[in-house]
């Protein structure tokens, strides 16, 4: 009888963590702030799935971008079982036959949280979010960029310091140039216009909250994309980011599903490992997107891995949170 009841309740303690995990992992950043998951708790685990309703068609059109979302949301929840001291199998991509089911997470048993390092990130799933703003001048630490190397690595992934002249220079040109292929292109323009919002009642898309204005003062050596497709933007328009930013570029050895979801991963190791430093960061993918510049990109850097996210980091003052959308909309019990 007594161990019926324990057995009860350690489920219904397991069954709070993987809810809970559900919720941190909707706090994760993504393209556009699309949000394109589906969680679900089923016999026991938490299921990941991708939701391509959501997927960008003229931005993302081979669903790279809208896995990495989707693996910065797995280890948002990741961090959190850890948190709650339940060590966890993560099966990626465990079903050939269901391309959507990107992950599932199996608790296996319980210890002590401190023992795992990544329960610690838990505490800053909250305070990290995208900073558009101008960073200070003040430079990044190599005991930093060190640590997030070491971050990437641990989930399987590289992240290339962009120190060198020359290749700042090639990263500032080749951004400008896909910056400005797609913003000649009016499907681009009216897919970012759908996604960037002023509607405070809406929980998706970009807010005007969270992007600078543009005003012709923005003068970026390496361009922040220009969100303000209605001139609403409400950060300051003078982002004035310079070549010498601390400037990181994170890619994977493939370039298939399983890597995209590792690079997801990673990000997120690295976004919250800044957020926990007191750093901001932001991530700029133009570059990456235009098929010619991410060419580009690989030879001039003379890169073996597939590069994903150009990252820039450094210290700004906080920016508002977007929202999320309602979690009856993206988790699923059975
Ligand atoms: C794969 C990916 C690509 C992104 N690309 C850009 C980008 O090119 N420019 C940018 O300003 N933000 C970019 N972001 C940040 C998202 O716009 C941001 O995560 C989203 O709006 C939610 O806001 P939050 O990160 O503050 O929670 C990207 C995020 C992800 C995950």
């Amino acid at each position: 009888m007594e161990a019926a009841m324990t057995t009860s309740l350690d489920q219904r303690r397991l069954t709070a963590a993987l809810r809970r995990s559900a919720v941190r992992a909707t706090l994760a950043p993504s393209v556009h702030n699309t949000q394109p998951w589906h969680f679900a708790l089923r016999d026991g685990t938490l299921q990941i799935s991708a939701d391509p309703s959501r997927q960008l068609a003229v931005l993302d059109p081979t669903g790279r971008q809208l896995t990495i979302s989707c693996g910065c949301a797995l280890f948002n929840a990741r961090v959190s079982l850890a948190a709650s001291g339940i060590t966890t199998e993560v099966q990626r991509l465990p079903d050939p036959a269901r391309a959507d089911l990107l992950a599932r997470l199996v608790p296996t048993g319980s210890r002590d949280a401190s023992v795992d390092s990544i329960a610690a990130l838990d505490n800053v799933v909250e305070l990290r979010h995208t900073n558009r703003r101008r960073f200070a001048d003040d430079e990044v630490p190599a005991e930093l960029v060190e640590t997030l190397q070491n971050a990437a690595a641990r989930e399987g992934c590289e992240l290339f310091a962009i120190r060198r002249d020359e290749h700042r220079l090639a990263v500032a040109i080749l951004s400008q140039r896909a910056d400005d292929i797609q913003n000649v292109n009016p499907a681009y323009r009216a897919e970012l216009r759908a996604w960037t919002t002023s509607d405070i009642g809406r929980t998706d898309g970009v807010p005007t909250s969270a992007i600078p204005r543009v005003d012709g003062d923005t003068r970026d050596e390496v361009p922040i994309r220009d969100f303000d497709t209605n001139g609403l933007g409400i950060l300051p328009s003078g982002t004035r980011s310079s070549r010498n930013q601390c400037l990181l570029l994170l890619g994977t050895q493939g370039d298939d599903p399983l890597s995209w979801l590792r690079a997801g991963e990673a990000l997120q190791r690295i976004q919250l490992e800044v957020t926990r430093q007191g750093f901001a960061a932001s991530p700029m993918t133009q570059v990456v997107e235009v098929v010619s510049t991410r060419a580009q990109l690989r030879s001039e850097l003379n890169l073996s891995m597939s590069p994903h996210i150009l990252l820039r980091v450094g210290r700004a003052p906080i920016t508002p949170a977007t929202r999320r959308r309602r979690l009856v909309e993206v988790l699923s019990e059975s």
